[in-house]
């Protein structure tokens, strides 16, 4: 990233409700630091689209404005706009080549030698050799590409990426969410990237909106939306996570002591995002893997200190590098437990019965007013 703000995407108070009264973005504030690469993250209908639409000034935001750079946009038309964008379809045009695809905008405006300019972009998305074929000849993560270059070419400040990979089959992909992370790192401009699939945001970004229903739930880096999530919908969205139901005990340093089912459990107060009064609720999060799984023969060798939970193996799926538990447990129906493959017990079967257990610091606390399994595959079924 650099000091330069003039590629920075500035949205404050920014909201649109359509003319049939349905409020698809409630007004949020949000920066975009120029030079990164930024993900808006969420479910389908939750608002992405519509947001990324005010950004290129495709649709008019009902509140709110919008600044790139110094520069208030919010009513420019999107030609004026320093901001290209690339869809899900790649709407090249079928019966020019490759190479007058990718020239199209510096022709648009007037611009007679184009030779270097097109053939440095096509050496940045490593179709040099295909200049000369139609887009049909190409494969479709071939054709996002020349679609990438031809919005580049025009060198704007921001580039606005609508699920480009939405029509991609999962191995290319993952083979072009790399292409782009390379291709945004040479280039070095403002990336805003929407997708559905958490994988592919974490992925490519460096900061991620995670979206819900109209509004930005939380914001931060792959590694601490998965590791600090605030709210039940970004613990369950991202990835996995076990919620437990607990009650506030005491308070022991730093440390909250909480009573679910019958034991305790340990949680860091640095690590609960909700407030902590003794004989309030409180859920308690825990990823599947960061918990061991200790046969209940052998409980008396598991070390103190460790937040533990008793169960029963309801399923275990041996998916190669692990193996995905399924514990039924009196705190929490469905406990998920992934254990890497290194070695296996095998007593670990459906019926056994278990300790699980992990240590307080992989812990993490959320607010219990929520609803426990907002963002989950089952709610959104
Ligand atoms: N032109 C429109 N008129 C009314 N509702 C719309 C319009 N465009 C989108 N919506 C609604 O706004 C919500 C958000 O849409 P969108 O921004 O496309 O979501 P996403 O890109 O996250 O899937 C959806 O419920 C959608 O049906
Ligand atoms: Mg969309």
């Amino acid at each position: 990233m650099t000091t330069d703000s003039s590629g920075d995407v500035r949205l404050t108070g920014i909201g649109k409700t359509y003319d049939n009264g349905f409020t698809a973005v409630q007004p949020m504030d949000l920066t975009v630091p120029q030079g990164s690469f930024f993900a808006l993250l969420g479910a389908s209908g939750c608002g992405k689209t519509t947001t990324l639409r005010m950004i290129a000034g495709l649709e008019e935001p009902t509140t709110g404005t919008v600044h790139l750079g110094d520069q208030d946009v919010t009513h420019l038309p999107p030609y004026k706009r320093p901001v290209n964008t690339v869809f899900q379809s790649y709407a090249l045009f079928p019966h020019l080549d490759i190479f007058e695809n990718v020239a199209f905008g510096l022709r648009r405006r007037g611009i007679k030698s184009v030779k270097k300019q097109v053939e440095d972009m096509l050496e940045l998305v490593q179709l040099g050799e295909q200049a000369r074929k139609k887009p049909h000849q190409l494969s479709g993560g071939q054709q996002q590409r020349v679609a990438v270059a031809r919005a580049l070419i025009n060198h704007p400040k921001v580039l606005l990426l609508d699920e480009p990979l939405g029509a991609l089959d999962l191995k290319l992909r993952r083979q072009m969410q790399l292409e782009l992370k390379r291709i945004q790192t040479e280039v070095g401009i403002t990336f805003v990237h929407v997708t559905h699939d958490q994988e592919e945001a974490m992925t490519m970004a460096d900061t991620v909106a995670v979206m819900n229903a109209g509004r930005v739930e939380q914001l931060g880096s792959p590694a601490d939306l998965y590791e600090n999530p605030n709210t039940t919908f970004v613990a369950n969205f991202l990835g996995t996570s076990n919620l437990i139901e607990a009650e506030v005990d005491t308070k022991s340093g730093d440390d909250i002591i909480l009573k679910a089912g019958g034991g305790k459990l340990v949680l860091p107060e640095a690590r609960c995002s909700a407030p902590a009064t003794t004989g309030g609720k409180v859920l308690v999060g825990v990823r599947p893997e960061k918990i061991s799984l200790t046969h209940a023969d052998d409980a008396g060798s598991i070390p103190e200190g460790r937040n533990r939970i008793t169960g029963k193996v309801a399923d275990a799926s041996f998916i190669g590098v692990s193996t995905q538990y399924v514990i039924d447990s009196a705190v929490c129906p469905e406990f998920a437990v992934y254990v890497q493959n290194i070695e296996r017990d095998g007593r670990l079967v459906p019926g056994a019965d278990v300790v699980l257990h992990w240590s307080p610091a992989h812990t993490f606390g959320l607010d219990a007013a929520q609803d426990i399994d907002a963002g989950t595959e089952e709610e959104a079924a």
